[in-house]
């Protein structure tokens, strides 16, 4: 049996640190208000004019490069996942691969807004455990201030910039690295979260500038009922497929959207919260980047052994959860 196990993470966060206090300068809010409802204190925003997701994910990658000292050509694949390309088209994931200079790698994107890198963890594993595959770089990137409406009060307080990026590599080590998962889409969470103009229904013209409908839209409350409901579940699930009792769980790596939808999850799961690994407090909702910046920031705390379980929620709706053994 081939087992897929992550090697190394890297991370990436832009120096800008925009905080609650210069938001409620800029929109009707305050610090009590975001910190209370969303727990968020600060976020990292791309300031640099002409650089996009890829600028972020290169960085991330880079940093992974440097500290696994994996041979770059070496690498088969790079997967970039992110719901905030640097262009419609080529992929993101072709740009980075060109700066990185990947010379035998082949390199695509995969969108699955919030759950992009929960699920293309999975197809990363799925590809190793093939047998074809021995080494790919997964990167969740999103340069999320980029369709977000800084005068939307509902919107702008929640998301940052940010990638995280991980190596999965094959390895004969048995029982560690990738168990299994359990990922879902409910394909109804359209009107509830999306951007209304910019793709094939809606293409840009000065109509759909003049409106606002390039940003992201949200109805926030419906999100989080479906986010805590489907995350729960997802957690059960995954923790019932492996014979997984809330004690035997170590860690709880959760996509970051909200800090109230993360604790009503860990909680009907029973697990408690010196289990969750939480960062949204300096970062926000980087979108894809949440997960691999959460490990980045908690891998000297990660022991050989731990049991880990991942848990994403994001427009579609698609949401689900994986169990990795560290
Ligand atoms: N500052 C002050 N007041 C605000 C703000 C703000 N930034 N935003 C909203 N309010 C007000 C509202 O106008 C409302 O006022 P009203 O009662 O006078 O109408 C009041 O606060 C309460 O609004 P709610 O929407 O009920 O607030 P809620 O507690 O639900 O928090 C939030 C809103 C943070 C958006 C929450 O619903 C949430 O986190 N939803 C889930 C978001 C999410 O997870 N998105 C995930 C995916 S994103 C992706 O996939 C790319």
């Amino acid at each position: 049996k081939i087992n897929a196990i992550i090697t190394g993470v890297g991370g990436y966060v832009p120096d800008y640190v925009l905080n609650n206090e210069e938001l409620s300068r800029m929109v009707d809010t305050t610090d009590e208000w975001i910190t209370t409802r969303v727990g968020i204190k600060e976020r990292r925003i791309l300031t640099e004019e002409g650089l996009g997701t890829s600028y972020l994910a290169r960085k991330a990658a880079k940093q992974l490069i440097q500290k696994t000292g994996v041979d770059p050509d070496s690498i088969d694949a790079l997967i970039v996942t992110t719901t905030t390309p640097d262009y419609k088209f080529p992929s993101t994931a072709s740009i980075v691969l060109g700066k990185l200079g990947l010379k035998n790698a082949f390199a695509f994107d995969f969108e699955a807004a919030c759950c992009g890198f929960l699920y293309s963890l999975d197809v990363a594993a799925a590809m190793i455990q093939s047998g074809r595959y021995k080494k790919i770089i997964v990167i969740g990137a999103d340069k999320m201030s980029s369709l977000v409406d800084y005068t939307d009060r509902q919107t702008c307080v929640l998301f940052g910039d940010g990638a995280g990026a991980v190596l999965v590599e094959a390895s004969d080590d048995d029982g560690y690295g990738v168990q299994n998962s359990y990922l879902r889409t409910d394909g109804q969470g359209l009107p509830f979260l999306h951007m209304k103009a910019g793709g094939s229904v809606c293409p840009p013209s000065h109509f759909t500038v003049d409106h606002r409908l390039h940003y992201l839209y949200q109805e926030g409350r419906t999100v989080f009922r479906y986010a805590v409901t489907d995350m729960s579940d997802d957690v059960t699930k995954i923790m019932e497929k492996n014979n997984l009792k809330a004690e035997d769980v170590d860690w709880v790596v959760p996509h970051e959207a909200n800090l109230r939808i993360i604790e009503a999850v860990t909680k009907r799961a029973g697990i408690p919260m010196e289990k969750v690994v939480v960062n949204i407090e300096h970062y926000g909702n980087t979108s894809a980047a949440t997960i691999p910046l959460a490990l980045w920031d908690h891998e000297s705390n990660l022991k050989r052994g731990d049991n880990v379980i991942f848990t994403a929620f994001g427009a579609g709706f698609v949401h689900g959860a994986s169990y990795y053994k560290w």
